[in-house]
């Protein structure tokens, strides 16, 4: 049997689903699709207080279920908090920790131990980093927050773990700018240049999974699927649109069918 690699598709709806309805109705229009493509898997990351029913429609390994933040205690006087644990018992698997529109709500070691707890749990953190801007600095800045937030978290689970490049210049711009692939690459460089001074082996380097994110939609993709070493895409704007989506979908099932059988295009 042909191993086929698949990239991930990770869809922050962030806080723009606002009803269970909504929430479920968006993912069962697109479950079917997902449920069969070949290439690609998606990881619906629904505010918090719909993880429980979007992951109750979960039957097909092409689509889980992710969390967009969670604390790192298991229980306790935190009002207002959703815990990891209460997270994985909801049915999330994934879990978005440090993304950008948080950072000014936590501290980078709150960021460091809810990593550290998402892995405990058994779960895959999906890991935001990225720069504010392309200064004179940037490249410090992001090595910087790597490590502040790996240098204290196991590093027994490399494969449980997902680094998402979003450079804040880039989310959700007006203009609708992401980063290039090339400036992508530029930052994966850094990226796993760090991660190798903290996570030491090839072996683990090997099994970390790198996407990005920032203004990502079907009109931009294609130049990260050819142009990119990237194991998927964290997308946020476009990520409660299904029309869009589906257009992404075929975009990265065409072209990763090309690159497995590149004689029959
Ligand atoms: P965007 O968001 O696709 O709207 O830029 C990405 C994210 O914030 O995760």
């Amino acid at each position: 049997m042909i191993h086929k690699p698949k990239k991930m598709i990770v869809a922050n709806w962030k806080m723009n689903v606002t009803s269970e309805k909504d929430a479920t109705g968006l993912f069962l229009s697109i479950k079917n699709v997902v449920s069969k493509l070949e290439y690609t898997t998606m990881v619906c990351c629904p505010p918090h207080m719909y993880v429980n029913q979007v992951a109750a429609h979960v039957d097909n390994k092409n689509y889980r279920v992710g969390g967009q933040d969670a604390y790192p205690e298991e229980s306790g006087s935190r009002t207002g908090e959703t815990s990891v644990l209460m997270m994985k018992n909801a049915g999330a698997e994934y879990i978005i920790l440090g993304h950008s529109e948080r950072r000014h709500l936590e501290t980078k070691s709150d960021v460091s131990r809810k990593v550290t707890a998402v892995l405990e749990h058994e779960l895959t953190p999906i890991v935001c980093v990225g720069e504010e801007s392309r200064d004179k600095n940037w490249k410090k800045a992001l090595a910087q927050q790597l490590k502040d937030v790996f240098n204290r978290v196991p590093k027994k689970t490399p494969e449980n773990i997902i680094v998402a490049y979003e450079p804040i210049w880039a989310i959700s711009s007006d203009k609708k700018t992401p980063a290039t692939a090339v400036e992508y690459m530029e930052a994966l460089e850094v990226i796993k240049k760090e991660l190798q001074k903290i996570f030491k082996t090839a072996t683990a380097m090997s099994k970390i999974r790198f996407l990005y994110g920032g203004s990502l939609d079907d009109k931009n993709i294609e130049d990260f699927l050819k142009n990119a070493e990237v194991d998927g895409f964290l997308v946020g704007r476009v990520s409660h649109d299904p029309r869009i989506l589906m257009t992404m979908f075929r975009l990265v099932e065409d072209h990763m069918q090309k690159e497995m059988f590149p004689q029959s295009s």
